[in-house]
C-alpha cells in the first residue's frame, strides 16, 4: 500500500504542478479528493483493514492528503497571481493615448446664410415669424391680390394638395397671416422658410428651396424706408462698399414694385458672376399693395408698408461661389465639411 500511495502522490504532484489554470487545478482536486476521488476511495478501504493495520494506513493516507492539499494550495496561489497579471495586462490602459474625438456637427451652408441674414434684420428691430408650408390658396394667392388667371395659380406651376390647399410657392402668405395676428400693431418681421414650386431639378432650379420674406407695416412708411433698410442689409451682408440699385418690376402684392440688385465684387469691370453687367439681382420688393393691407384690416389710408423676398439658395451660391444648386441637397460630406 505504501508503494501504491507513493505512486499516487508522484502522479498527483506532477499533475498539480502541470495545471495551467485554476479550472484545471479544480479538476485535479476532484480527481483525487472528490466523492469518487482516488484518495477518497483509498480512505474508504481503511474499514476493510485489520485493526492493527489501520492506524498506520490511516496515517499514511492523512499525510498524503496533507501534502497534496498543500501542493494544490501552492499551485492555486501561483495560478491566481499569474491570472491576475494576465488580466492586468489585458486590461492595461494607455492613459496617454490621445482620445478619439467625435466628429462635431455644424450647420448646413443654407442655415448659415439664413442665420446671418436673420441676424442682420434682428439688428434693425425685426423679429422672426413663421407660417405653414401647407398653405391655403387664400393666403398663398387671394389675400396677396394674385388674380385667378395668374400663371402661378396653374396646376402645372404649383403643387396642390386639395382644391384649396397647396405647398406654399413663396413665404409671402406669412405677410397676411402675421398682419391678421398683430392688427392694429405695427409689423416688423422677417420670415425664413421653405417653399415649393413645380420645377424640375437642374443647376439653378429646385422644386424645394428657401426664401426670406420681410414685411414692415406702420403709419407713414415710405418707399425710401425700404431702400434704406435694404441698403443697410446689403452693406452688412455683402460688404460696406456695395451699391444698391432698384429696377421697376411687378408683383401683384406690392405697388410700386422693384427688383433689387447689388453691385458686383468686380466693381463693374465685368465678370462671370454678374455676366458682365456689374449688377447681381438679389431680391424682389415693393410697397405693400393697399388691397393686401385692407385684406388684413389695416386701413391703407392710415397704414403703409414695404415687403421684400429673397431666395436663400441664390444668395448662398453668390456668397460661397457654388454654381449648382443641387450641391446644397446632395449632402456630400466633402462640401458640407467645409462649412465650420
Ligand atoms: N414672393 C415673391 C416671389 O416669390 C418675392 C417678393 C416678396 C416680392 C415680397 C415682393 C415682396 O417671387
Amino acid at each position: 500500500m505504501q508503494d501504491e500511495l507513493r505512486t499516487i502522490e508522484e502522479q498527483a504532484l506532477k499533475e498539480i504542478t502541470g495545471a495551467a489554470s485554476s479550472q484545471q487545478l479544480e479538476e485535479i482536486r476532484l480527481k483525487y479528493f472528490g466523492k469518487k476521488g482516488v484518495v477518497t476511495q483509498y480512505s474508504r478501504t481503511l474499514g476493510t483493514l485489520s485493526p492493527e493495520e489501520r492506524p498506520l494506513a490511516g496515517k499514511l493516507i492523512n499525510n498524503l492528503r496533507g501534502r497534496l492539499e498543500e501542493a494544490l494550495e501552492n499551485r492555486q496561489q501561483e495560478l491566481e497571481s499569474l491570472e491576475a497579471a494576465a488580466k492586468f495586462e489585458r486590461e492595461r490602459l494607455d492613459v496617454e493615448l490621445p482620445g478619439r474625438r467625435p466628429r462635431r456637427g455644424h450647420p448646413h451652408p443654407l442655415q448659415l446664410i439664413i442665420d446671418e441674414i436673420t441676424m442682420t434684420f434682428l439688428g434693425m428691430g425685426f423679429s422672426v415669424a413663421e407660417g405653414p408650408e401647407v398653405e391655403l390658396d387664400f393666403y398663398n394667392f387671394e389675400a396677396l391680390n394674385i388674380p385667378p388667371e395668374h400663371p402661378a395659380r396653374e396646376m402645372h406651376d404649383s403643387l396642390y394638395i386639395t382644391d384649396n390647399m397647396l405647398l406654399r410657392t413663396h413665404t409671402s402668405p406669412v405677410q397676411v397671416r402675421t398682419m391678421e395676428k398683430l392688427y392694429p400693431n405695427p409689423v416688423r418681421i422677417i420670415v425664413p422658410g421653405r417653399v415649393y414650386r413645380r420645377d424640375a431639378l437642374d443647376a439653378t432650379h429646385s422644386p424645394i428651396f428657401h426664401q426670406i420674406e420681410g414685411l414692415l407695416v406702420d403709419k407713414g412708411v415710405t418707399f425710401g424706408d425700404l431702400k434704406g433698410v435694404l441698403t443697410v442689409f446689403v452693406r452688412k451682408f455683402f460688404g460696406e462698399d456695395r451699391q444698391v440699385r432698384l429696377r421697376p418690376s411687378f408683383f401683384p402684392f406690392t405697388e410700386p414694385s422693384a427688383e433689387v440688385d447689388v453691385s458686383c465684387v468686380c466693381r463693374g469691370e465685368g465678370c462671370r458672376i454678374c455676366k458682365n453687367t456689374g449688377w447681381i439681382e438679389i431680391l424682389g420688393a415693393g410697397s405693400v399693395h393697399p388691397k393686401v393691407l385692407a385684406m388684413a384690416k389695416y386701413d391703407p389710408e392710415i397704414y403703409s408698408g414695404f415687403a421684400f423676398g429673397m431666395g436663400v439658395e441664390r444668395i448662398a451660391m453668390l456668397r460661397y461661389g457654388i454654381s449648382d444648386i443641387r450641391q446644397f441637397y446632395e449632402n456630400d460630406f466633402r462640401l458640407l465639411s467645409q462649412f465650420h
